[in-house]
């Protein structure tokens, strides 16, 4: 038994949900570059459920059901004004996502039905969690949900408490599609793992954020715009990202464990970042991340990631970059939740095994004698 590190090239399930075939990413079989372009994250969101793309009846279905459960029971925003001071955000929201089953009187239900029911409840609750905790923080009130918008939209009217721009809904949206679903990412995976013990879905969806906060996973878009606010300016990338490859430190927001030619999600958040750039006519934050792409794709071949131009993205919206993750959670649980449902349609436990390299033949010393 040979352990490979981090399960590189391990096929550790079949899915029919997303795939990553010769760096084309598609979910359910349609290429991302045209779910980027024509989809609202509502329809991908059906459309990694259910394997289909709604009809408008079946949409305007799916709205009716996200804005009846978009608001929180009152106990868990009384437990997000509980949480202290300095929370961070996914912490807030992987906390708060766990509690949402003690109030859901179907949490147990382990039937499909109950858990499609289920995915479209976390899909409508998360987004609200995450503009209430970010109001609370800052000794606001949280705002109710409005009904008969978007996500993106819900969410921005949320966390302001004003309509948002066009502009900034659409962008919001092509982002939450591009973030959906990934194939076996790690969070994904951790939420696999989870059901598969026949555990429920809150349980799924709260391993699946824990794995999502890391910096080597979805935390990377945060980290990426810590490094671009110390950066400060074009003039200084230079001489800081030199620094970082000299060190051979790692550059946030580049690399990716299965493209090695490029995600093809960069490509639609680098155009946006430009786009969000020209309209605020502020180009420095852009600037900044091309300078950044040139030097280490120049130099290591990496390529950036989905993170890499959302940090910029979502800071020319106005968003605080401790809510860049919690932003990839809200669009990645349609794609937790679809693969939670796909796991359990078909379900064997996860139990791989482990390469034992630890000591042999040893025997126990009686305490007396260990000193
Ligand atoms: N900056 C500098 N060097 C890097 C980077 C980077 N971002 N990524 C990989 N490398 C280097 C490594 O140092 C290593 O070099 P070495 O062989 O000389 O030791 C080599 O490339 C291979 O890197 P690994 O970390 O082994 O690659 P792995 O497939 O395990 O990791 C990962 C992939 C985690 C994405 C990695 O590229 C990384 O840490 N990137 C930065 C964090 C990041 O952006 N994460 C988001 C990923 S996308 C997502 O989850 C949504």
């Amino acid at each position: 038994m040979t352990a490979t590190k981090g399960l590189e090239g391990i096929v550790a399930a079949s899915s029919s949900i997303s795939s990553i075939i010769d760096g084309v990413l598609t979910y359910r079989g349609i290429d991302i570059d045209e779910l980027a372009e024509k989809a609202s994250f509502e329809e991908v969101a059906y459309l990694l459920w259910h394997g289909k793309l709604p009809t408008r009846l079946e949409l305007k279905g799916l709205q009716e059901q996200l804005d009846q459960y978009a608001v929180l029971p009152e106990p868990v925003i009384a437990g997000l004004k509980l949480y202290p001071s300095g929370t961070h955000p996914m912490a807030a929201l992987r906390t708060a996502a766990s509690s949402l089953a003690l109030y859901d009187e179907e949490a147990q239900d382990m039937s499909r039905e109950a858990n499609v029911r289920k995915a479209i409840k976390l899909q409508a609750q998360l987004p609200t969690i995450v503009a209430a905790f970010a109001r609370i923080r800052q000794g606001q009130e949280p705002i109710a949900p409005k009904k008969g918008v978007s996500v993106a939209h819900n969410f921005l009217y949320m966390l302001t408490g004003e309509e948002p721009a066009a502009v900034a809904v659409e962008a919001l949206d092509k982002a939450l599609v591009l973030h959906a679903d990934h194939e076996l990412n790690a969070s994904t995976f951790a939420a696999r793992v989870t059901v598969a013990t026949l555990s429920d879905i809150y349980s799924g969806v709260t391993s699946a954020i824990g794995a999502l906060k890391g910096p080597l996973h979805g935390g990377a878009n945060e980290a990426v715009m810590v490094m671009l606010d110390e950066i400060g300016s074009l003039a200084d990338v230079e001489s800081y990202i030199q620094a970082k490859l000299d060190k051979k430190d790692k550059v946030m927001g580049f690399g990716h464990r299965v493209y090695k030619n490029g995600d093809p999600r960069a490509k639609h958040l680098q155009r946006m970042s430009r786009q969000l750039g020209e309209l605020n006519k502020d180009m420095s934050l852009y600037e900044m991340s091309v300078k950044i792409e040139e030097m280490v794709t120049g130099q290591k071949g990496l390529k950036p990631n989905v993170d890499f131009y959302s940090a910029s993205c979502y800071t020319m919206l106005g968003i605080p970059r401790d809510l860049f993750t919690p932003i990839f959670a809200m669009s990645r649980v349609s794609g937790w939740t679809a693969h939670i449902l796909e796991q359990l349609a078909d379900n064997r436990l996860i139990r791989p095994r482990a390469e034992y390299v630890g000591p042999v033949n040893q025997r126990y010393v009686p305490i007396a004698e260990r000193g």
